[in-house]
């Protein structure tokens, strides 16, 4: 009998995998991006740190705190190039920001430069008000605000707008929105780290769920949604940059310039 249990457990624990993904597909398919948006603005009542290391110090949300401690990750040397390849920046808004681990970074770099990051996770945005201001990165400010939630900026009101593992939580029911919202707003250039799948299979532009997450052809997506993009370049994340699952596969830095 224990032989026999043995030898269908893999089989048996494969199936309950297959039908976990089938069901959060179609959850998501059906109830749209508000579930993953329900789940992230409420993330730090769960316990658990994303960055798979404990947090380093006890004082804060362990959660936030390993995006914080999470700054020295390699990807994110690599999107500072990206935004230093631009000269002088004057203002950048970071979409998803969670308590500004890229913000701190480019706040170093550009002290003059007008910073705003938006979070739909209130701890995220308040534990990460508290640490900039300690570290004295007065230029930087964040908003409790939802990705598609961004009318209050003027169009073409910041230099660059970024997006760092934030749009893979968007649905086809939003993307488009939330793309043609970030291309209203930037003068000069997106940059997004996401997740980017040449014209995928079975994609109908706006995206394929993958593991919890969308992966999509960003050049045709931003094509479809932004008519004044005249250069689109992708860069593939290299795996000594970020060697996780899915981003080693998966991972680019996109660039539209305007
Ligand atoms: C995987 S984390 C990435 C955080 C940060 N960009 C970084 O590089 O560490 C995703 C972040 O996006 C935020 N987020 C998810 N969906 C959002 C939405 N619809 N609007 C605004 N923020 C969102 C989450 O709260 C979370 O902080």
């Amino acid at each position: 009998m224990k032989a026999k249990i043995k030898a269908y457990a893999p089989s048996l624990y494969s199936l309950a995998k297959g039908c976990y993904w089938k069901y959060r597909n179609l959850n998501e398919r059906f109830r749209g991006t508000g579930v993953q948006e329900r789940y992230w603005s409420k993330r730090h009542l769960r316990e658990g740190d994303d960055w798979g290391s404990r947090a380093s110090t006890g004082d804060q949300n362990e959660w936030v705190q390993g995006y914080w401690d999470s700054r020295s990750h390699g990807h994110r040397q690599l999107m500072l190039e990206k935004v230093k390849a631009f000269g002088s920046v004057r203002s950048l808004l970071e979409i998803g920001c969670n308590c500004g681990p890229n913000l701190a970074l480019i706040g170093k770099e550009y002290p003059k430069a007008e910073l705003v990051g938006i979070d739909i996770n209130p701890e995220a945005i308040e534990v990460g008000s508290r640490i900039l201001g300690r570290d004295g990165l007065s230029n930087v400010r964040l908003l409790v605000r939802r990705a598609d939630e961004l009318r209050e900026f003027q169009d073409k009101a910041f230099d660059l707008v970024l997006t760092d593992a934030v749009l893979i939580y968007i649905g086809p029911d939003k993307i488009e929105k939330v793309i043609a919202e970030m291309a209203r707003l930037a003068r000069r250039a997106l940059i997004m780290i996401e997740f980017h799948a040449d014209s995928a299979e079975g994609s109908n532009g706006l995206g394929i769920y993958h593991f919890g997450c969308w992966k999509r052809d960003y050049v045709e997506i931003l094509r479809q949604c932004a008519d004044d993009i005249r250069e689109v370049r992708l860069t593939k994340i290299p795996e000594k940059a970020w060697n996780a699952a899915n981003w080693k596969d998966l991972g680019y830095i996109i660039e539209a310039l305007f």
